[in-house]
């Protein structure tokens, strides 16, 4: 392999020779394994020419670590990096006494911290079961996707190639507001809608922008994780309001609350699965508009409804630009798409499309040629329908499987909408029942890590979208019997 233009520094104003600094400069290098053994150095023909410097300067310092045995000079193989013993690199020079600090230099910051200490369990490697929020990814039609990507490089919708676009290709903006308009009654133009690359970045795009630390954002108790971590990404300070089958209760908001924010799953409530009530949407606007705050609605899974109708989305009803809307691919499609889109008030919308240039996030130009053409061609309503009714079916045998296998232990129970259930357990300890499941191999969440204040839910959130039919079964008795297995 060609080496790279190597990064030396030389000072040709200093008093040392160059050929000392080139050797002091490379040794350096070596021993902070920045080119590590076998590591080919450039000829000293190109080296000279890359760092303009006379081709005897760089056969000197190439001798020079040949002789102390940093490199090994093969007469036709060019001059590799030596295998060096341990103690050498531990008689390291003041480059490496500053790495001495590295704990403290790789702290995070308080912010960091919050967004890489979510109370979630990682999933289980290549463990579809039962990992809550993760659709059918084997029945997405992945060769039409592919055909639909191979159209969009070819012909790339012209101005998402550059930087004129940070929000998005206008085509799929306006295919977006559409689909809303009709599906969940939102009330946008293209302008208003921003597409972000899943919906956690648009949470986190939308907490960076409006909430300074130390500022109040309402949250739903139990609540989504991942917006929470968002929110204390950004310093802010969390407020949790209970949440009941009827949605938040704002009622119960402290008397002092001051919110800036306030985030809502209202379609379903994330993880309980409540609609929230037209009697609590209105509540919940006139709150909003006395304490002069926005609310986010995060709209993640509306489209997978089994029973009953669905609630328009809360957006369409805010008459004073108060509420963010907030939807994603991940659920409808796939989540490697990393696709989603905020809905901004019209006040917001040329703010948010300045501060996301420089976020530099966006989503790929091919990923949104072919999304486009996915929506605007039909194929993902026919996705969506087709999924609606696996989806279902897949959630009768879930339950029906509980019933059979728990023993009274999960009492699960068939819900109206969603992908996951929300199954209440006869436990104190819903965290030791969820890794005794784990190290069964099968994914499980407890529940009380959702739980913010006093009223803890102690139970399993688990997913079954994700999971073929004919696995559904055998896996919950895995999943029953791993649970049953008490005391260890
Ligand atoms: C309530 C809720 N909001 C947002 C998201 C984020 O989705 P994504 O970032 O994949 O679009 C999820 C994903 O699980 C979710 O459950």
């Amino acid at each position: 392999m060609e080496p790279p233009h190597l990064l030396l520094p030389l000072d040709r104003t200093a008093p040392a020779p160059l050929q000392v600094q080139l050797y002091e400069a490379l040794r350096q290098a070596i021993l902070a394994g920045r080119f590590p053994a076998g590591f080919r150095l450039p000829a000293t023909r190109t080296l000279s020419a890359d760092l303009g410097v006379g081709r005897n300067t760089v056969i000197a310092a190439y001798e020079q670590l040949a002789a102390e045995g940093y490199v090994d000079a093969r007469t036709g193989a060019g001059t590799e990096v030596a295998a060096l013993p341990p103690d050498r690199l531990l008689a390291a020079g003041p480059g490496d006494r500053r790495a001495a600090n590295l704990p403290s230099a790789t702290t995070l910051s308080k912010r960091g911290a919050s967004l890489a200490g979510l109370r979630a369990p990682p999933p289980v490697p290549g463990m579809a079961a039962f990992q809550p929020g993760l659709p059918a990814v084997e029945l997405f039609p992945h060769t039409l996707w592919a055909d639909l990507m191979a159209k969009a490089a070819r012909r790339p919708l012209a101005p998402s190639l550059g930087y004129d676009e940070p929000t998005g290709e206008p085509a799929l903006r306006r295919a977006i507001a559409a689909y809303l308009a009709a599906a969940r009654g939102v009330n946008a133009d293209e302008d208003q809608v921003i597409i972000v690359s899943g919906a956690q970045a648009g949470l986190d795009l939308t907490a960076r922008l409006l909430l300074d630390p130390g500022d109040g954002i309402i949250v739903e108790d139990p609540g989504y994780l991942g917006a929470r971590a968002a929110f204390l990404g950004s310093g802010a300070n969390l407020i949790p309001v209970p949440a009941d089958a009827d949605g938040i209760n704002l009622d119960l908001a402290p008397l002092a609350a001051a919110p800036r924010l306030i985030y809502v799953t209202p379609s379903h409530q994330y993880p309980t699965g409540a609609t929230m009530s037209a009697a609590r949407r209105l509540t919940l606007l006139d709150r909003a508009a006395q304490w002069g705050a926005l609310v986010i609605e995060d709209d993640y899974d509306s489209e997978y409804r089994y029973r009953g109708r669905p609630l328009p989305a809360l957006q369409g009803m805010d008459r004073d630009g108060r509420v963010i809307y907030l939807g994603t691919f991940s659920k409808t499609m796939v989540p490697g798409i990393r696709a989603g889109y905020l809905i901004v008030p019209r006040a917001l919308a040329e703010k948010f499309r300045l501060a996301l240039r420089v976020t530099g996030h966006f989503v790929p130009p091919a990923i949104q040629g072919a999304l486009t053409r996915f929506l605007e061609d039909g194929h993902f309503a026919r996705h969506v329908r087709r999924m609606r009714l696996r989806y279902q079916d897949r959630q009768e045998i879930m339950v029906g499987s509980l019933q059979k296998h728990a023993g009274g232990m999960l009492l699960a129970r068939p819900a109206d909408a969603g992908m996951q259930l929300a199954v209440p357990a006869d436990t104190r300890d819903d965290q030791a029942l969820a890794r005794r499941i784990i190290a069964a191999g099968i994914n499980a969440r407890p529940l009380s890590v959702y739980s913010l204040g006093p009223g803890v839910m102690r139970g399993l959130h688990l997913g079954y979208a994700g999971v073929p039919e004919r696995l559904i079964g055998p896996l919950v008795k895995r999943l029953c019997q791993a649970a049953l297995q008490r005391g260890n």
